[in-house]
């Protein structure tokens, strides 16, 4: 199974912004906690992170006969962004939306999220485990375990 991780806007800048939300550790971390993981279960997982919503369409067109599932973290491009939400419409490839803090909890802004309509779940506030929940989500849903 051939998963992309997606990472969207200010997601470079963890370990920097926000830690009391974000947490103290680095998009580098987040990716090699992900790879173990990945590995651990036999999933081949690739990364893509910009700051450019153009560029995430992108990313998200490419995955049309080449991943099996997608996990998005869109960053703020979640709660304005029709856009990647048509991209993952128009693959119809199953994707797993991820926030690393508990959108639910926080602003009335990031209440709404477009992603969402096309994800088949959501992982919220569970750090960087939340990826890896997401890769389970995938695996059983392709019914690889
Ligand atoms: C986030 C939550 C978003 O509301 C925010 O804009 C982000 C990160 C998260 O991972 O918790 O950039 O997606």
């Amino acid at each position: 199974m051939k998963i992309l991780v997606i990472n969207g806007v200010n997601l470079n800048m963890l370990g920097v912004r926000e830690p009391q939300i974000y947490g103290n550790k680095t998009y580098k971390d987040l990716c090699a906690h992900i790879k173990n993981y990945a590995k651990e279960k036999g999933v081949k997982v690739s990364f893509f992170q910009s700051n450019h919503e153009g560029d995430l369409v992108t990313a998200i067109q490419k995955t049309y006969k080449k991943f099996d599932g997608i996990v998005i973290n869109p960053g703020a491009y979640t709660h304005t962004s029709v856009a990647l939400l048509d991209a993952v419409k128009a693959v119809g490839v199953p994707t797993v939306e991820v926030h690393i803090s508990d959108v639910a909890s926080r602003e009335d802004f990031r209440q709404i999220s477009y992603i969402r309509m096309a994800s088949i779940a959501t992982v919220s506030g569970k750090g960087f485990d939340g990826y890896n929940e997401a890769i389970d989500i995938l695996m059983q849903n392709s019914g690889d375990k």
